[in-house]
């Protein structure tokens, strides 16, 4: 069975820890897309790790792949394996692959990430500045430098020249320095290591895909961050919907593969960009505090709101979404009535998706339902006959506004406390 994890809204859904539920079962875990902007948290027990660049599959020692759809920070990997290993948790070449087409972040591209982000002034995407967009640039652009191409020291110091002399006007302009001889230095040293995780991702998927193996293929942030489906120009650099699972490790299409749609109980967003849903009041404020809305990796503020229908409906189909799985419902025990954004009203036009013309953004007026809350706590509930009567109703509810089974329900960070409502992992 393949296993695709998809956020559905602005990302932090709670893939990571859905990916960790899961990889009990699977092997082979693998990232597709995205880069160290992704900031997985995985609770088990006490302990908290949050993940970057690793497949969450590794917290349980499971085999784990990054893709050549993924732009690899080397030093950022580096130190997130040291990390690990101050938890106990060691990853080597049995449990971890890297696609030797993988293309590489380098440090050249904060810098551009952080250039780019002045240029565009008042209008900055609040990006994680790790980068992520100048090296999807570059690969693109044809003078990005892959994996492979670290074991060769003078093919290397001629790529790194000549992205240099690329991006070299730029970066005078902005009076910022770079020593191209460091980075070939550093990258030089960590070849070996790198290249010894190295292989042809595609054949080993493949193979795998051939025989009676579970793949699970672990998608970073979310369907409306997407660079051609999501709320363009405010969204990350790479395609982070099913589709780019083919393109980003290989693999090629197969029957029995479940697309699960991880989905909040109600919505936030890291970063600028239209949120029809967004909450500026003391809800929004208790949904921050409550969920403990703040970005993994920048710490930032979420901004909070009610549930998206609309949104969510939108990414079932552009996914091909089999099921989805609420995640956080436990952030709503303490609210008396709760609202969810079922069309969109826009210069007086009802819209029943989120339309990709930029000049509508500020023009969206959301429509909603009313839902009676709990008001009980439901954290931890692993069963669905301990869930209160009214938190039914809002499941159900849900159900029929974005027609799609909900198969899961996440009432907790922990493994533990998921509602199995489908009986997903027993059938694995
Ligand atoms: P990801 O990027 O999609 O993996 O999500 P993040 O890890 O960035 O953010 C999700 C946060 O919610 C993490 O702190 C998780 O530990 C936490 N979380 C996940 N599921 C639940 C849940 O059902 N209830 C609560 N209260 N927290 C959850
Ligand atoms: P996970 O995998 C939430 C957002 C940034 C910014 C925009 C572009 O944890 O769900 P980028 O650095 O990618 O060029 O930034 O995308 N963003 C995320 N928001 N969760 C993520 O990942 C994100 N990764 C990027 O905040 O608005
Ligand atoms: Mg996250």
């Amino acid at each position: 069975m393949f296993y695709t994890i998809i956020g559905t809204q602005w990302g932090d859904e709670g893939k990571g820890k859905i990916v960790d539920w899961l990889s009990s079962k699977a092997d082979l875990i693998v990232r597709y897309q995205g880069g160290n902007n992704a900031g997985h948290t995985i609770k088990v027990g006490k302990k908290i790790y949050k993940l970057n660049l690793l497949p969450s599959g590794i917290i349980k020692n499971k085999k784990c792949a990054i893709g050549n759809g993924v732009v690899l920070d080397p030093w950022a990997l580096l130190n997130e394996i040291k990390k690990l290993k101050k938890d106990k948790i060691i990853v080597n070449k049995k449990n971890f692959v890297i696609a030797d087409n993988v293309t590489l972040i380098l440090p050249i591209h904060k810098i551009l990430d952080e250039i780019n982000e002045t240029i565009r002034g008042k209008k900055e995407l609040g990006t994680t500045k790790k980068g992520i967009g100048p090296a999807y640039e570059d690969k693109v652009g044809r003078r990005a430098i892959r994996l492979s191409d670290i074991k060769y020291p003078t093919l290397l110091k001629q790529k790194i020249n000549n992205l240099h002399k690329f991006h070299e006007s730029k970066l005078q302009m902005y009076n910022k320095k770079i020593s191209y001889a460091k980075t070939y230095r550093e990258l030089i040293s960590m070849s070996k290591y790198l290249n010894s995780f190295s292989v042809p991702l595609w054949r080993l998927i493949n193979k795998l895909g051939n025989s009676k193996k579970t793949i699970v293929f672990e998608g970073a942030q979310g369907s409306m961050l997407d660079i051609d489906f999501g709320t363009y120009p405010f969204v990350t650099s790479s395609n982070t919907i099913s589709g780019q699972i083919f393109s980003g490790t290989g693999f090629s299409i197969r029957n029995n593969h479940k697309i699960l749609g991880i989905t909040k109980a109600y919505t936030t967003r890291v970063g600028s960009g239209p949120f029809p849903s967004e909450l500026f009041n003391e809800i929004g404020e208790y949904l921050g505090t409550k969920g403990n809305e703040f970005g993994t990796v920048t710490k930032r503020k979420r901004r909070c709101g009610w549930f998206d229908s609309v949104l969510v409906k939108q990414s079932i189909k552009l996914n091909g979404i089999t099921d989805i799985i609420l995640t956080k419902l436990d952030v709503l025990d303490e609210l008396k009535d709760i609202r969810v954004c079922v069309g969109y009203k826009i210069k007086n036009k009802i819209y029943d998706y989120f339309p990709y013309d930029e000049t509508l953004y500020n023009e969206i007026n959301p429509i909603y339902k009313n839902f009676k809350g709990w008001m009980e706590p439901t954290y931890g509930i692993s069963s669905w006959n301990n869930l209160p009567k009214n938190a039914k109703i809002y499941i159900k509810g849900l159900e029929k506004l974005i027609d799609s089974r909900i198969s899961v329900v996440s009432t907790g960070p922990d493994r533990k406390e998921t509602i199995d409502v489908k009986k997903i992992l027993m059938r694995i």
